[in-house]
């Protein structure tokens, strides 16, 4: 089936926090992950059947909802597992803070690498831990890791985990096999467990893809949990519906009984159904978004190249989110975002959040009609010229 992403779509008064929460409704929002899309037909089917059934009661979890993630992963990108290794939950942030619970002690360093997604930051904290941070370094407008104070970091005996966010958000980057191969060796040397955040795992253009950490060895999977969703690439954030999934038997049992003691073990009806339809039905619509939204990101490179050359567009290998080095101007992220929001009407995400090694930057969420992306790119460039 063929999809119109310029469709314009109405969000205001749905009760979402993207367009709900604004200070005035002339704001446009580009900040908060999710799109401005329609979801794929099968999805808006599953959901509208479940609907007309009318009764909403307590979830078991179907077996054809394991086969459909099971499926999806090997079918796509090559990674294999079975139904035994999956423990579904509410939510990728949820998933991360029970799977830290379950295989760290209180006061356990954790590595994280900003500048990152804000909720690592509440991940590591929430779990009792301690942020250690290796931060990546800007160059050339894009982000490598510096592997020595990695190394560094995770040789001292008090961190016990690397929480891994692949590909990068907000760093835009999609890590590749040997970066990736580079930074669990150094977990397994040092004996870190690996917790691999891959929401972003089907946002990849060109050249670039995305390598399950788990599908590097079978000692990698033993040492790993990844912790996913299709609520990201089929904008189905709000229903709720994440999976973390491990080999090692024992990590699981001690994540299930986290999970179940944190009362975060209960799903919805509309999330498994509509996850089901995505992994098995929503292939065509995924593969027409990504191209539409690699689209917008040529859209704002060169409105940014013509127009405000002076700032710097990371370059885009994964993710919706358009990081921009707005450092030359002098400002804070936060004084950047009150001026864009208050006098531009636009508001997106200060690089604050992601850390200090954010601090700088603006984050723009590209998962628009193109027509509202270049509307809000107007509205901004006095702003920051
Ligand atoms: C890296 C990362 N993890 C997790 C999430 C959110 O996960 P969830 O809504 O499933 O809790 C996001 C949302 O932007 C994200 O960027």
């Amino acid at each position: 089936m063929r999809y119109d992403f310029d469709k314009p779509t109405e969000r205001l008064h749905s009760h979402c926090v993207k367009w709900d929460t604004l200070k005035d409704e002339s704001i446009l929002p580009l900040w908060v992950a999710d799109m401005d899309f329609e979801v794929s037909q099968p999805i808006k089917d599953a959901v509208l059947r479940r609907a007309e059934h009318g009764i909403f009661g307590y979830v078991a979890v179907p077996p054809c909802y394991y086969d459909s993630v099971v499926g999806w992963f090997a079918r796509r990108h090559n990674w294999h597992f079975t139904s035994a290794d999956i423990l579904y939950t509410t939510g990728v942030v949820p998933a991360v803070t029970m799977v830290l619970k379950a295989l760290t002690q209180p006061g356990d360093g954790v590595i994280i690498q900003p500048p990152v997604y804000n909720c690592f930051f509440t991940n590591v904290k929430n779990a009792g831990c301690r942020l250690v941070e290796n931060n990546l370094v800007y160059e050339n407008n894009t982000y490598h890791i510096d592997f020595e104070d990695l190394e560094r970091k995770a040789s001292d005996p008090s961190v016990k985990a690397m929480l891994i966010c692949n590909p990068h958000n907000p760093a835009c980057r999609v890590w590749s096999r040997e970066e990736l191969e580079h930074m669990v060796a150094i977990c397994l040397k040092h004996g870190l467990a690996i917790v691999a955040d891959e929401i972003h795992c089907e946002f990849t253009y060109g050249e670039y893809h995305y390598t399950p950490i788990a599908s590097l060895s079978p000692e990698v999977a033993k040492h790993t949990v990844t912790c996913c969703s299709a609520s990201k690439a089929f904008n189905i954030a709000g229903l709720h519906m994440a999976n973390i999934v491990t080999v090692n038997s024992e990590w699981r049992e001690r994540i299930a009984e986290h999970l179940a003691c944190c009362e975060v073990h209960e799903v919805n009806p509309f999330g498994v159904d509509a996850t089901i339809a995505a992994f098995n039905e929503s292939e065509d619509w995924l593969v027409q978004m990504l191209d539409y939204v690699y689209g917008n990101y040529q859209v704002l490179k060169e409105f940014f190249e013509k127009n405000l050359p002076h700032l710097g567009v990371t370059k885009l290998e994964g993710t919706y989110l358009a990081w921009i080095d707005c450092r030359s101007l002098g400002k804070t992220s936060d004084e950047l975002v009150k001026e864009l929001e208050e006098k531009g009407k636009v508001l997106l995400n200060s690089g604050s959040i992601y850390g200090k090694a954010g601090e700088g930057f603006l984050r723009v969420n590209m998962a628009c009609q193109r027509a509202r992306l270049v509307e809000a790119l107007n509205r901004i460039k006095p702003y920051l010229e």
